[in-house]
């Protein structure tokens, strides 16, 4: 099969809802939402763009960005490529009075529709590690992103210990479960879900710095998300707390991008 057809298989996956039940069971927490809170606050102190810039959250789920970015005074265009999570993100941002602050609609972000340099703010978080065709994602990232503005990512840091030691895990103990490519943009993993292709990416840092100072950007910043992302994995409230307490000690107090699983990664397009 040719990896148009695997993108497209991708694609189809994250327009139905069965994917996004299993993101929202597994990150959608009250200690995940506080743990998000530290960042974002972290965030906008760092990016002090004016109120009323105009942001891009794309790929933006049930929209709990759009709604850190709209009450933070960004007017935000909210987009995502499922047709079964849209009407969710709209549903959130009437109940939440933020709907006069944001504009909901359906994108790809391989084929963005807007204009050139449309963006203050492009914010694409938790997204491009589930996207194949990453050379045409970070074009456009680049593309609608204002002279001046700023785009920001989150995304699994590679070289950091979780996911190398799951990478670890995942090619002795599940190697006829998950297969994994390691590319110049980072390690491909393919793994099955409900009979169904999975794929995830762990992105190289490097390389997609190298892609957007090809396109004018220069880094801006980068700091850690969360110290251990397997938190998940565990039912176990008291585990669970606790390495979501450690996660929150990390960001608080060391902060530094290389040990933690995640990261934020800021960077700014020339004026
Ligand atoms: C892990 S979720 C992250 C959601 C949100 N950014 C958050 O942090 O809560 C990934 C999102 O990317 C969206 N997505 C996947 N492929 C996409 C594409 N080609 N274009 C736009 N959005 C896409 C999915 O539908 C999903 O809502």
């Amino acid at each position: 099969m040719g990896s148009e057809d695997f993108g497209d298989r991708i694609k189809r996956q994250m327009n139905e809802t069965g994917i996004h039940d299993a993101w929202e069971a597994m990150y959608r927490s009250d200690d995940n939402e506080r743990f998000y809170e530290l960042a974002y606050a972290k965030l906008f102190k760092q990016l002090a763009q004016p109120r009323d810039a105009l942001a891009l959250d794309i790929g933006c789920g049930i929209g709990a960005n759009t709604a850190r970015l709209a009450r933070q005074g960004y007017k935000v265009v909210a987009a995502d490529y499922s047709e079964a999570i849209l009407p969710e993100t709209k549903k959130n941002m009437e109940r939440l009075g933020l709907a006069d602050r944001v504009t909901i609609q359906r994108e790809d972000i391989t084929a963005l529709s807007f204009p050139d340099g449309q963006f203050d703010l492009t914010l694409c978080w938790g997204v491009l590690m589930h996207i194949p065709a990453i050379d045409a994602a970070l074009g456009q990232l680049a593309r609608v992103t204002k002279p001046g503005g700023y785009l920001v990512l989150a995304e699994i840091n590679p070289s950091a210990p979780e996911p190398r030691a799951l990478r670890g895990y995942w090619r002795t103990l599940k190697r006829d479960k998950v297969s994994i490519e390691h590319k110049p943009c980072g390690f491909e993993h393919t793994s099955r879900f409900n009979d169904e292709a999975l794929f995830w990416r762990h992105l190289d840092r490097d390389w997609t710095t190298k892609q957007f100072a090809g396109y004018g950007f220069e880094p801006a910043g980068r700091f850690a998300g969360h110290l251990f992302e397997t938190f998940h994995y565990f039912k176990n409230a008291a585990v669970r707390n606790a390495i979501q307490a450690m996660n929150r000690f990390y960001f608080s107090n060391v902060g530094a991008a290389g040990l933690s699983s995640t990261q934020v990664l800021i960077y700014r397009k020339k004026a």
